[in-house]
């Protein structure tokens, strides 16, 4: 069971996403546990402030650590792993990169503690001494890391064993590497006609029932990918 807590200032963003699709269902399986936190329940005065102006001036605003602090020691207090079974991940465009590595390191944790910053910055004590990892999905600025989350939520929870229906990786095609298979694929139908007087055809070979020569075809099409 891999407990995930996401702390956001826009807790509501992740509803929907967490009901509908397979997540929900892993959920209910208790392969994972996913827990929304609102930042603002760690703010400390009546206006519920999560954030302020920047020491030295410039534009903009940051997010105080105040709230951050005490919502990831409470979170962490309430989750009781062991310290090398959970982490902190600050979501952040300068960050490191995101990728398939990362994301098989996480599945074998406990807790994963995501916090999602939003605003122009976040109060650089919080990556000094509260992450343990400071992550970007890519190179494109968001208005914020709750995107990121799902990523994460996704990419990880797809490599706990009984989350997807099927057992991954008995299929050789597809790399442990890279998880997903690298070849063309076709269904029916075998001819797809447009209005236009297109006929869109699956390719022969495939038709063929000739294993060989489609294994052959896969291997040469898996290193052509459209940019
Ligand atoms: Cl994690 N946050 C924001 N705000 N922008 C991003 C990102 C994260 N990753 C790529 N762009």
């Amino acid at each position: 069971m891999l407990r995930f807590d996401i702390i956001s200032i826009f807790p509501d963003i992740f509803s929907s996403y967490l009901e509908a699709s397979l997540i929900d269902r892993a959920q209910k399986k208790e392969l994972i546990d996913v827990h929304v936190h609102d930042l603002r329940d760690w703010t400390d005065d009546p206006h519920n402030t999560v954030d302020d102006r920047p020491y030295g001036g410039g534009i903009g605003m940051v997010m105080k650590v105040g709230p951050i602090y005490r919502a990831v020691k409470e979170i962490k207090e309430k989750g009781g792993f062991d310290q090398r079974e959970s982490k902190v991940v600050l979501f952040t465009p300068r960050g490191v990169k995101y990728d398939q590595k990362k994301a098989a390191q996480f599945s074998k944790l406990k807790q994963l503690i995501m916090i999602c910053g939003r605003y122009e910055g976040i109060d650089e004590r919080v990556a000094e001494n509260i992450a343990d990892v400071e992550l970007s999905i890519g190179d494109y600025v968001l208005m914020g890391g709750e995107l990121a989350a799902m990523v994460v939520l996704e990419s990880v929870s797809r490599l706990i064993p009984g989350v997807l229906g099927k057992p991954q990786l008995l299929d050789e095609r597809v790399t442990e590497e890279k998880g997903f298979v690298e070849y063309p694929q076709y269904t029916r139908p075998e001819i797809f006609k447009t209005e236009k007087g297109e006929e869109w055809k699956v390719p022969e070979v495939l038709l063929s029932g000739h294993h060989q020569k489609i294994e052959e075809w896969r291997e040469k099409r898996s290193k052509i990918i459209k940019e």
